[in-house]
């Protein structure tokens, strides 16, 4: 793979480097291009996969799927992260990406708030299909997340407003 090296990159090199050793980050990679294939893009034609390396092991996969009302739209992401959860996964380590695009896409901003939830501090890496291949962490790309425990933040704590929320 040419381009940028997972474990020559800024971040945590540890994190994704253990991943590329074992050629997990390889099939990782192979998850989503697979995933990417199957996206439902006609409108953007902008088609991304996603690959979610779970806690337990598991790999799973996402990919955007459009709609022609546009804004229920999701991308491969969000479709990872709820397919995650659906199968009783809610720990992640790395994830990954891929696209056609001429240079490695980060997760889009709503995506990258659903992954904070789970994984505030989550690798991802972002491959294109030409090889190039970026790497972020979580905590660059959201670096002062809104997480459950800020609900749990509010003055006076819950049940101490008088009206219906
Ligand atoms: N998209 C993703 O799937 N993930 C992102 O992080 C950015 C954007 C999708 C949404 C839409 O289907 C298409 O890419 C163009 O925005």
């Amino acid at each position: 793979m040419k381009g940028e090296s997972a474990r020559g990159a800024s971040g945590t090199p540890g994190a994704v480097a253990d991943f590329e050793d074992d050629g997990r980050l390889e099939r990782l990679i192979e998850v989503a291009t697979d995933a990417m294939r199957r996206a439902y893009a006609p409108y953007s034609q902008f088609r991304v996969g996603a690959a979610l390396l779970a806690r337990s092991g598991e790999i799973v996969a996402g990919c955007n799927v459009e709609n022609a009302s546009y804004p229920a739209s999701i991308c491969a992401e969000r479709g990872a992260v709820m397919a995650a959860v659906a199968r009783g996964d809610r720990a992640f380590d790395l994830l990954v990406l891929t696209t056609e695009a001429a240079h490695p896409t980060p997760p889009c901003g709503q995506c990258r708030q659903v992954l904070a939830e789970f994984a505030p501090d989550l690798p991802i890496v972002s491959v294109t299909s030409d090889g190039q291949m970026h790497r972020w962490t979580m905590t660059e790309l959201l670096p002062s997340p809104f997480l459950p425990e800020s609900l749990r933040d509010r003055v006076g704590g819950p049940g101490s407003l008088t009206d219906d929320r």
